[in-house]
């Protein structure tokens, strides 16, 4: 689908090329490229294709959000940006956000994944439970990222960055990484997948589903020996959750 991207303005344009290097430089300097992308997916994900109603429209900064379960810890992430929405002001929270998880993408190693900006922030708030519960399997998983209009395989690719971070007992009762490397982008949460639970790391009922259900299956395979394939869809499966309800035609 082609879609129809609003026109910003040259200053807008800047402030965002110049917010970009900020991101980079925070992220470097706080090692929290997982939070970004966790709170960026968050932040996209409420998007509901019936009442076109939740996405990445700046919401989750507000407490109301921030409150729902499944946020925990995200409060981390929004006030490790506002300096930099402080320095930026003419830029939306909505762009911020889903900027800030593109850019932790790519700076941990993993592919480029395309920025349009001209999000408008929001103010209704979506119900709470739109994001999938990782107590449960693929069924569950299809009806919520269903709810977004996204299918199978990118549900299985985007679940491909659990590649970076962690879970926290404080956040989510959770504890541990899902790779050797949580700070690095690449397909070692396939590969963690298919080999089996190893001491020290993690897997939750909701990663299992990937491995148990026929379909999700040979996607997982496929990204576990073939890393640019992994890549290839995993940019293009960001970019569509990134702009969920965002310029369409
Ligand atoms: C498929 C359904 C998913 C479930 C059930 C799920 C569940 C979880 C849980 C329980 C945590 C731990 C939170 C904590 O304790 O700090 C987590 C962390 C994380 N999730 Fe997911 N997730 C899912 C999909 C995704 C997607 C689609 C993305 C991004 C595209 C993503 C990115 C992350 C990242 C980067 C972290 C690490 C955060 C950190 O280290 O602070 N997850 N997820």
């Amino acid at each position: 689908m082609v879609k129809a991207y609003p026109e910003v303005s040259e200053e807008y344009k800047y402030a965002v090329d110049k917010a970009k290097k900020k991101l980079r430089g925070l992220i470097a300097e706080k090692n929290c490229a997982p939070i970004m992308v966790r709170l960026a997916w968050h932040a996209a994900g409420t998007f509901d294709v019936k009442t076109k109603s939740g996405g990445p429209f700046g919401t989750i900064r507000f407490s109301e959000e921030l409150a729902h379960g499944a946020n925990a810890g995200l409060q981390i992430a929004v006030n490790l940006l506002e300096p930099i929405k402080v320095q930026f002001p003419i830029i939306s929270y909505a762009d911020l956000y889903e900027l800030a998880g593109v850019v932790a993408v790519e700076v941990t190693g993993g592919p480029e994944i395309p920025f349009h900006p001209g999000r408008q922030d929001k103010i209704d708030v979506p119900e709470e439970g739109r994001l999938p519960d990782a107590t449960k399997g693929a069924n569950h998983l299809r009806d919520v990222f269903g709810h977004m209009g996204l299918g199978d395989k990118e549900i299985v690719a985007l679940s491909g960055a659990h590649t970076l971070g962690r879970c926290h007992k404080d956040r989510s009762g959770f504890e541990g990484a899902w790779t050797e490397n949580p700070l690095q982008f690449d397909n070692s949460y396939f590969k963690e997948l298919l080999s089996g639970e190893k001491e020290g790391l993690i897997q939750l009922p909701s990663d299992k589903a990937l491995i148990e259900d026929p379909k999700f299956r040979p996607y997982v395979e496929l990204y576990a020996q073939d890393e640019d394939a992994f890549f290839c869809d995993y940019a293009d499966a960001h970019l569509q959750l990134s702009e969920l309800g965002f310029a369409e035609a």
